[in-house]
C-alpha cells in the first residue's frame, strides 16, 4: 500500500494505492492485516490532527480492486473459534474504518468482491467505473460461507432488505449501472480517466459527504419501492414475510444442502440490519459477533471445505495446460473456427463460439440443415436479450459471426474445424479425409464423438498428430465441461493448444484416454443403468429420482435418461458392455420403453410425459415396461447406493487404467459434466469420505445379490485394503 497525498484548490484529498507486493491481484491476507493496522493509526491520528479533509481508496492492479479475502486463510481454518477470531480481527479493522472522522471514498474500477466490497461499504462512499471488469458482491455463499467482515450488517443497511438479500443468497454481484440503481453505490463514472474524475466528485461532494447525507439513490425498498415497499421494509411483519420468502427461495433451490444461505438469513434477521439502521459502538459489535459466530461456524463444515476445495481445482486449471507437470510446449492461437454439422450439438458449438466473438463457419448438407443450426443459435442469442444480457444490435452482430456454409470455402483460413457430423465411424472418417485438403497445415481439427474412437477416425488422417478429440456436453452453452480426448497419435501440441481454447470460450477441459465411453459417460452409464434395473423390480420412477434428487444430484437418473434421449442412453449403453462385458450388462427395460417409440423428453415421451416445460409422470409406463410399482420395495438406502457405489467403482479402474490423470480430474468432471453435487466435493471426495473399506463392504453385499456388476475393482480393493483414500489431501 502506498499513499498519494493531493492538496487541489486547498483541499486536502489523501489518496491510498492498494497494491498487493508479488500478487497478482489485492486480497485480505493475515499479513495485509497486519500492515493495515499501522496505515489505519496513521488516518486516525491524521483525522485528529485535522490535517485531512478526505480520502480515496484506490487499486493499483488493473481490472480488480480487492478480490476479496485470501481463501488459503479461510482453507487453514481448523476450529469454529478460529473463524470467529478471523472474522472478529477482520471487524475491529473495518469498524475503525468506519468511524475515521474524515469522509472515506472507495474508487472501484475493478472487482469488489466479498472482503473488498465489505471495505467499500465501510467508506462514506463508492464510485464505480464503468469498466466491464468493474464489479461488486458478496460471493461467499458460493464457498460455503457468509461475508464476515460485516457485509451481512452494512449492505442491508445501504440498499434495503430486498436488494441484500438477493444479492448476498445468491453471491451475485452488479456492474456499475446495477450498482448505481439499486442503491450500492454513490456514482458510476466513466471508465476513462476514471481516477481524475472520481477525485473531481469527491471535490464537488466533499460537504455533502461530511455531513453524512446519503448521496447513493433511494433504494426500491421491498423490492418494489413506494410505500407498500417501504411497509415492508419497515414493520416487524412486512418482514417476517420478506424473511419467509428468502428462507423458502433458498430452500426450493438448494434443497436444504447448503447452509451458508440459511445462516446468512438467520444472521441478517437476528441482527436487527436493514435500511438505515443505525449501527455504531455496542450495538455494532453486538451484531458483528453474531455475524462472526455465523462464519466461524460455516468455515469448519464439510460443505465450505469442499467448496473451497472446487474454488481450488479451478483456479488450478487456469494456471495448467493439459499436460503433464513440466511439459511445455507452443500453443497455437485460434481466432477463426469452422464446424463441421449443424445439428444439435453443431448448432450449440457455432453459437458458442459466435457468443466468446470467434468467426464461424458453420457447414452442413443442406441448407434445411442449416438454417435449423442458425436457428438454434438465434433462439439463445434471443434469450439473452430478453433477459436484457444484450442489446438487439450485439443479437444481431453475435449471430452475423456464424456464417452457413454448403461446401469447404472459407476453410482455408480457420484456425481449427470441430467436427459434429451424425456418429458413424465411415461418414467421420470420409468426413475427415475430405476435410484435410481444404484446411491449412496447422489447423486444429477436433472431433464431437461422445461414442467413437478418436483413434482409429485419426488412423485415416495424413496429419494425424494435430486431430483430437473435443466432447461438449448437451446443452453446449449451459454445460461447462469438455473433454479433451487424445488419441494414440495425437501430439502434445494439439492437446495443449485445445485445452487452452477451451478455456478461451469459457469452459472448464479435463484431458482424458482415447477409451470407450471417455470418462464421464463411463461413470455415468453404470449409475443410468442401475437405475433402470431398480425400475424393473418395481421400485416407482419418482422414488428413484427422489433419492438422487436428495442426494444432491440436479435431476434424477430417471429423467435424466429422458434427457439425453432414451435411444442415445440405450447406444451407449451397448458400447460400453461390448467393452466392459459382464459388469456393464444393460438392463432390458430400456430397450422396451424405446421399442413402444419413447425416446424421452425429444418426442415428449419417455419414463416421464413432457408439455411444453411441463413434466408428468403416466402411470401407463408401467404396462409398457411390464412392471408392478411396488413403493419402497427397496429402502431409500439401496437405492442410492445402488447407484452411486457402481460410479465409484468404475471411477478407480479410470484412475488406474489412467483414463485421467488424477481423482481431482474425476471430481472435476462429474461436477461440471453431470451436475454431481458440488457440496459433497466431487464423486471421489465423496467416496473418501465413505471410505474404500466401507465401499468394497457394500459392494460385495450386492455382488452377492446382483453378480458382476457390483465386483469390487481391483484397485478398490487394494485401496479398502491400504485404507488409502483417493485424494491425499
Ligand atoms: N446430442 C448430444 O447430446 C451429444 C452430446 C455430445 C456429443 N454428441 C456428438 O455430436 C455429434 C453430433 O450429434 P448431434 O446430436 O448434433 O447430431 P444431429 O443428428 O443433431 O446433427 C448431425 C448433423 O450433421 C449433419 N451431417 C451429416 N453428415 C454430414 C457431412 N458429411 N457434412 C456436414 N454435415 C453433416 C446432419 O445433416 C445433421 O444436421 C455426434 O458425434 C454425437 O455423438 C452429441
Amino acid at each position: 500500500m502506498e499513499d498519494r497525498s493531493s492538496a487541489a484548490g486547498g483541499v486536502r484529498i489523501w489518496t491510498l494505492v492498494f497494491d498487493l507486493v508479488g500478487e497478482k491481484v489485492n486480497k485480505f491476507s493475515k499479513k495485509v492485516m497486519t500492515d493495515f493496522e499501522p496505515i489505519v493509526a496513521e488516518l486516525e491520528a491524521a483525522g485528529k490532527a485535522g490535517s485531512i479533509d478526505a480520502l480515496m481508496v484506490v487499486s493499483g492492479k488493473p481490472g480488480n480492486f480487492i478480490a476479496g479475502a485470501d481463501i488459503e486463510m479461510i482453507r487453514a481454518v481448523e476450529t469454529a473459534q478460529e473463524g470467529v477470531s478471523l472474522s472478529k480481527s477482520g471487524h475491529a479493522l473495518l469498524n475503525r474504518w468506519e468511524d475515521l472522522p474524515f469522509p472515506t471514498i472507495a474508487a472501484i474500477d475493478g472487482a469488489t468482491l466479498g472482503g473488498g466490497c465489505e471495505m467499500a461499504l465501510a467508506c462514506s462512499a463508492i464510485v464505480m467505473s464503468n469498466n466491464p471488469a468493474a464489479k461488486i458482491g458478496l460471493p461467499e455463499v458460493m464457498l460455503g460461507l457468509i461475508p464476515g467482515m460485516g457485509g451481512c450488517i452494512r449492505l442491508p443497511r445501504k440498499v434495503g432488505l430486498a436488494t441484500a438479500l438477493d444479492m448476498i443468497l445468491t453471491g451475485k454481484n452488479l456492474n456499475a449501472e446495477r450498482a448505481f440503481k439499486g442503491g450500492l453505490i454513490e456514482a458510476a463514472l466513466p471508465r476513462e480517466e476514471f481516477e481524475t474524475s472520481a477525485l473531481s466528485w469527491v471535490k464537488a461532494n466533499l460537504k455533502a459527504l461530511g455531513d453524512g447525507k446519503r448521496l447513493a439513490k433511494e433504494p426500491k425498498l421491498g423490492g418494489m419501492g413506494g410505500a407498500v415497499g417501504t411497509m415492508m421494509e419497515k414493520t416487524p411483519l412486512g418482514r417476517a414475510l420478506i424473511f419467509r420468502k428468502a428462507r423458502e427461495g433458498v430452500l426450493s433451490q438448494t434443497k436444504g444442502h447448503y447452509p451458508a444461505p440459511l445462516e446468512a438469513l438467520a444472521v441478517i434477521q437476528g441482527t436487527g440490519t436493514g435500511y438505515g439502521a443505525r449501527f455504531r459502538g455496542a450495538e455494532r459489535e453486538k451484531a458483528m459477533n453474531r455475524e462472526a459466530e455465523g462464519f466461524g461456524k460455516l468455515a469448519v463444515t464439510e460443505v465450505s471445505k469442499n467448496l473451497i476445495r472446487l474454488f481450488f481445482l479451478t483456479e488450478g486449471l487456469k494456471k495448467s495446460n493439459g499436460l503433464p507437470p513440466g511439459r511445455d510446449v507452443k500453443v497455437s492461437e485460434v481466432h477463426s473456427a469452422a464446424v463441421l454439422g449443424a445439428g444439435v450439438m453443431g448448432g450449440g458449438i457455432a453459437q458458442l463460439f459466435a457468443e466468446k466473438e470467434i468467426p464461424t463457419r458453420m457447414k452442413d448438407l443442406n441448407t434445411k440443415a442449416l438454417s435449423l443450426g442458425v436457428e438454434a443459435a438465434s433462439k439463445i442469442f434471443q434469450k439473452q436479450v430478453k433477459k436484457r444480457k444484450i442489446t438487439k444490435r450485439q443479437f444481431l452482430q453475435k449471430l452475423n459471426r456464424i456464417a452457413p456454409v454448403l461446401d469447404y470455402s472459407g476453410f482455408e483460413t480457420g484456425d481449427i474445424v470441430v467436427e459434429a457430423v451424425i456418429e458413424n465411424m465411415e461418414i467421420k472418417q470420409k468426413v475427415f479425409r475430405e476435410l484435410e485438403d481444404h484446411v491449412k497445415p496447422d489447423c486444429l481439427i477436433a472431433t464431437n464423438t461422445s461414442s467413437l474412437s478418436v483413434s482409429k477416425m485419426q488412423s485415416v488422417m495424413k496429419k494425424p498428430e494435430r486431430f483430437v478429440g473435443m466432447h461438449f456436453f448437451n446443452p453446449v452453452h449451459r454445460m461447462p465441461l469438455i473433454e479433451v480426448i487424445r488419441g494414440d497419435k495425437t501430439a502434445d501440441e494439439a492437446v495443449a493448444s485445445l485445452f487452452e481454447f477451451s478455456k478461451k470460450i469459457g469452459k472448464m477441459p479435463i484431458v482424458v484416454k482415447d477409451a470407450p465411453g471417455f470418462l464421464v459417460n463411463r461413470l455415468l452409464l453404470p449409475y443410468l443403468n442401475e437405475a433402470t434395473y431398480l425400475l424393473s423390480e418395481g421400485v416407482p420412477v419418482q422414488e428413484i429420482d427422489r433419492v438422487l434428487l436428495g442426494f444432491g444430484m440436479p435431476m434424477g437418473p430417471m429423467e435424466l435418461i429422458d434427457e439425453v434421449g432414451v435411444d442415445v442412453g440405450e447406444k451407449v449403453a451397448h458400447i460400453l458392455h461390448d467393452a466392459f462385458g459382464p459388469r456393464a450388462e444393460p438392463s432390458t427395460l430400456n430397450a422396451k420403453v424405446l421399442g413402444a417409440g419413447m425416446l424421452g423428453k425429444k418426442n415428449g415421451r419417455g419414463f416421464y410425459v413432457y408439455a411444453g416445460k411441463k413434466k408428468e409422470f403416466d402411470p401407463k409406463l408401467y404396462e409398457v415396461i411390464g412392471v408392478t410399482p411396488r413403493p419402497h420395495a427397496h429402502s431409500d438406502q439401496e437405492v442410492l447406493e445402488r447407484c452411486v457405489l457402481p460410479m465409484i467403482n468404475e471411477a478407480s479402474r479410470c484412475l488406474d487404467e489412467g483414463v485421467v490423470a488424477t481423482a481431482s480430474d474425476v471430481d472435476l468432471g462429474m461436477i461440471m459434466g453431470t451436475g454431481f453435487p458440488p457440496f459433497r466435493g466431487g464423486l471421489l471426495r465423496y467416496a473418501d469420505s465413505l471410505g474404500a473399506r466401507q465401499v468394497v463392504e457394500r459392494l460385495r453385499f450386492y455382488q452377492e445379490r446382483f453378480g458382476a456388476r457390483f465386483e469390487p475393482a481391483p484397485g478398490m480393493i487394494r485401496r479398502a485394503d491400504a485404507s488409502e483414500k483417493f485424494h491425499s489431501r
